[in-house]
Formats: C-alpha cells, sequence, structure tokens
C-alpha cells in the first residue's frame, strides 16, 4: 500500500503539482511567513533587485517545495531546481550556476546535504555573486572567478541544525514553517476538494484535517484515498461516514498516528522497556532509516508529547503509554 506520511525525496507526483497553489493568497496558514516575505519581495520589487536568499526550513509536507515555486511565480523569476543530493562534485554546483539568468530563482531543496567542500562555493556565489573555482589538477591549477548574475537562492532543509554557519550566515531572510492549525489544514482540504471538484461535508473536511498530523502533504493524500472510497461507494459526496470509515482501513488513528508511529512506540516500550534507547538501536528494531524516524515521525511525536528526547536516547512518555493503552508505571 501507498504511505501516506512519507519522506520528502519520494514524493513529487503529479497530483500534487496539480493542487499545489500557485501564488501567494492561495497558500494557506503560515501567516508570519507569508506576511514578511511579501514584504520583502515588494521592496526588491521596488528596488529593482533580485530578493533576498531565503532559507526554509521544517518537517517534510508543509509547503517548502511549493512555497519557492509561489517566491519565483510572484517575483516574475524563472525558477531552476536542484537538491543537495544531486551536487556531488563541484562541476554539479559550478554548471548550475552558470546557467542562472538575471533575478533566477534557484532552488536547492535538501541544502543541508550538500557536500561541505562544495558548500563553500556558494559563499561567494551568494555574497558576491561571483563563482570562485578551482581548476586544473595539483601540478597547474589555478583559480578562475566568473561573475553571476544577481539570483535569488531558496534553500529548503528539514534540518537547520545541519547547516553550517557560514552558510546559514548567507541567508538574508530564514523561516520557519510549523504545523498547521486544523482550521487551516481544513481550508486546504476545502481548496483540494475544490480543484479536484469533488465535493466535501464541513464535517468530513474537519475531520480529515485533525488526522492529518498538521501537514499539508498529508490532508492531501488522505483526502485522495478517501475520494477512492467515496467514488466505490457511489457517493457523490465525501462525508463523514465513509470519511472515517476510510481512515480505519488506512490504520490512521484519531490523532493521524499510524502504523509506524505505533510500531515505533510500541517496539521502545516492550523492547527497550520505555527507554531510554540510542536512535540507532530504534531505528534497527522497527527497520525504517533513522534519518526517516528523524525527520518524518518523531518531530510529531515529540510535539505531541507521546515521545520525549533525553541526553541518553528516546523515551515513551506517560501519555504516549495511555495513548497506546498500555498501563504506564513509574520507573
Ligand atoms: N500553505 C499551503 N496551502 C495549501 N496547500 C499546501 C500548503 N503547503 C503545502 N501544501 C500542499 O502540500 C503539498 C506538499 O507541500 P511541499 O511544498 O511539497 O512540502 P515540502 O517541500 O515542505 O515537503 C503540496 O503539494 C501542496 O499542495
Ligand atoms: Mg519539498
Amino acid at each position: 500500500m501507498e504511505r501516506i506520511v512519507t519522506n520528502e525525496k519520494l514524493t513529487t507526483d503529479s497530483f500534487e503539482k496539480t493542487i499545489r497553489p500557485s501564488c501567494i493568497d492561495e497558500y494557506i496558514g503560515q501567516t508570519e511567513v507569508k506576511e514578511n516575505l511579501n514584504i520583502f519581495m515588494q521592496a526588491a520589487k521596488i528596488r529593482e533587485e533580485a530578493l533576498d536568499h531565503v532559507l526554509l526550513y521544517g518537517p517534510p509536507g508543509l509547503g517548502k517545495t511549493t512555497l519557492a515555486y509561489i517566491i519565483a511565480n510572484e517575483m516574475n523569476s524563472n525558477i531552476k531546481t536542484t537538491s543537495g543530493p544531486a551536487i556531488e562534485k563541484t562541476g554539479d554546483l559550478a554548471a548550475v550556476l552558470s546557467s542562472l539568468e538575471p533575478n533566477d530563482v534557484l532552488f536547492i531543496d535538501e541544502i543541508h546535504r550538500i557536500p561541505r567542500f562544495i558548500e563553500e562555493i556558494l559563499y561567494s556565489a551568494m555574497e558576491d555573486f561571483t563563482l570562485d573555482i578551482i581548476v586544473g589538477n595539483d601540478s597547474s591549477s589555478r583559480n578562475i572567478k566568473i561573475d553571476l548574475p544577481p539570483f535569488t537562492l531558496v534553500g529548503a532543509t528539514t534540518r537547520a541544525g545541519d547547516l553550517t554557519g557560514p552558510l546559514r550566515d548567507r541567508f538574508g531572510i530564514i523561516s520557519k514553517l510549523n504545523y498547521y492549525t486544523k482550521e487551516e489544514l481544513t481550508a486546504i482540504v476545502k481548496r483540494t476538494s475544490q480543484v479536484l471538484e469533488s465535493p466535501i461535508t464541513d464535517e468530513a473536511a474537519l475531520e480529515l484535517a485533525m488526522r492529518s498530523r498538521g501537514t499539508p502533504r498529508i490532508c492531501n493524500r488522505l483526502f485522495k484515498r478517501v475520494r477512492d472510497f467515496a467514488l466505490v461507494e457511489g457517493k457523490n459526496i465525501i462525508d463523514l461516514d465513509i470519511t472515517k470509515k476510510a481512515l480505519e482501513r488506512l490504520k490512521v488513528d484519531s490523532l493521524g498516528l499510524d502504523d509506524t508511529d505505533y510500531n515505533l512506540l510500541r517496539s521502545i516500550i516492550e523492547k527497550f522497556n520505555g527507554g531510554p534507547v540510542g536512535i540507532d538501536a530504534l531505528a534497527s528494531s522497527i527497520g525504517e532509516e533513522q534519518s526517516t524516524i528523524e525527520d518524518v515521525y518523531e518531530p510529531f511525536l515529540l510535539q505531541n508529547g507521546f515521545l520525549k528526547r533525553t541526553s541518553r536516547g528516546r523515551v515513551v512518555t506517560e501519555k504516549g503509554y495511555h495513548h497506546l493503552k498500555v498501563e504506564y508505571y513509574n520507573k
């Protein structure tokens, strides 16, 4: 079965593209981020300059890529995209940078994964719009400098903490995206319902919103699945009844926890006596990648107080025990 909660690398499908808002007024929530960006974008337009470099960070599925495209759109700029893992050699980054045209937006997804020795090239590119590289081999190497046009780098990362200081310092605008409220997610579900022309009742939209872990990508995915259930049952509107039924089948619980969350919490309780347990031991015990646990699952479990991070590892909280209906005893 297609997983609802995923790492963002796996996920840019055509469905997401169809429902992705393309201008800032369609982008729901993240009010502060939007308001600030709007001001900086207006100012840049008045000055006829490229927008300052923007760093967007936060858990997967909260709208970083969407916002990067919106910025380009609002600035009437072209966007070029690449990602940290795609940049393996100095030449990869040099090629991208030297292809830029004036006022382009360069979007680098998972920017924390650019190898350190390559990252340095970004410093002068961002600061002085020059490409400063060493060509040739050890015996006859020389520095060359190439002027670049003014451009805006938009970097996205799930891990702001993994960015080096020098790189972070070169972003003029740093915005953190937060989990969405249920009202915002309800609005997103309704928007998706309109775009896809499949109607949904208010209470069903709210139900989806509450089970989406504060994440637009998840509420859209759930919408898609629930829509299938409604279709097969011959309903022309998605109602609460079919929504609950579908979510039960998908094993998404009342708070949006899925199989993997249960697996993770249960494994800590059963195999590690509730913790603390190190991330590597936990990862191998449930057969997930460490980075998937850290980037995708853990933030939501931490934020909701089911899990705690201590210096000695992860611990399931009393609230976590209760949610799993396992008796808690004070250790
Ligand atoms: N603020 C928003 N308003 C409406 N839809 C959104 C918003 N943020 C994200 N989405 C939807 O969620 C999906 C995932 O967003 P994306 O930008 O790919 O997340 P990220 O890059 O942070 O992982 C998009 O396809 C988009 O439709
Ligand atoms: Mg993305």
